[in-house]
């Protein structure tokens, strides 16, 4: 099942998502359907609250279906080291149509535990890096443009604000 995609201005956007603690086939099913739509949306990571549900769940392939053991599913993750410094153009399903650079660390590691419950770390570096910490971001109710200037931040509000009342967002 595909799932519509809840943009910038939702509040379950904004919210903490709830822990799961539950890892049943109904949460197997949802993992599946959450890779699905990011497939569908062209995104190569995806929180649940970006599907409406607030809970503490994360997909992510950098390699869009080009590697399946790319594939990480990140439950209830927590970042647990970071290092360096690292720039790129970032972007998210939920504000689509703009990007912005964003500089996080380079080396990231995360705590999560996988869809049978059991916890793992892993260590990503640049791209990787980034989609821990953007997914994890979008559990703690964060978007990508709090790491922006406030003046990029008020530009991209302004612009969607317009889009909203034209009835484009
Ligand atoms: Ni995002």
């Amino acid at each position: 099942m595909i799932y519509p995609i809840v943009k910038f201005g939702n509040p379950v956007l904004d919210k903490p998502a709830e822990k799961v603690t539950v890892f049943d086939d109904e949460l197997q099913k949802l993992i599946d359907d959450m890779f699905e739509s990011m497939y569908a949306a062209h995104g190569v990571g995806l929180a649940a609250p970006q599907i409406s549900l607030s809970r503490r769940i994360a997909v992510i392939d950098i390699t869009f279906k080009e590697d399946p053991k790319a594939k990480l599913v990140l439950i209830n993750p927590e970042i647990i080291h970071t290092e360096g410094k690292h720039t790129q153009s970032e972007g998210c399903l939920s504000i689509p149509e703009f990007r912005e650079n964003v500089t996080r660390p380079n080396k990231v590691t995360v705590r999560a535990q996988d869809v049978h419950g059991k916890v793992y770390e892993k260590t990503g570096e640049e791209l990787l890096a980034r989609a821990f910490l953007h997914e994890t971001d979008h559990l703690n109710g964060k978007l990508y443009i709090s790491h922006i200037s406030a003046l990029k931040r008020d530009l991209i509000k302004r612009k969607i604000r317009k889009m909203i009342k034209a009835g484009e967002w």
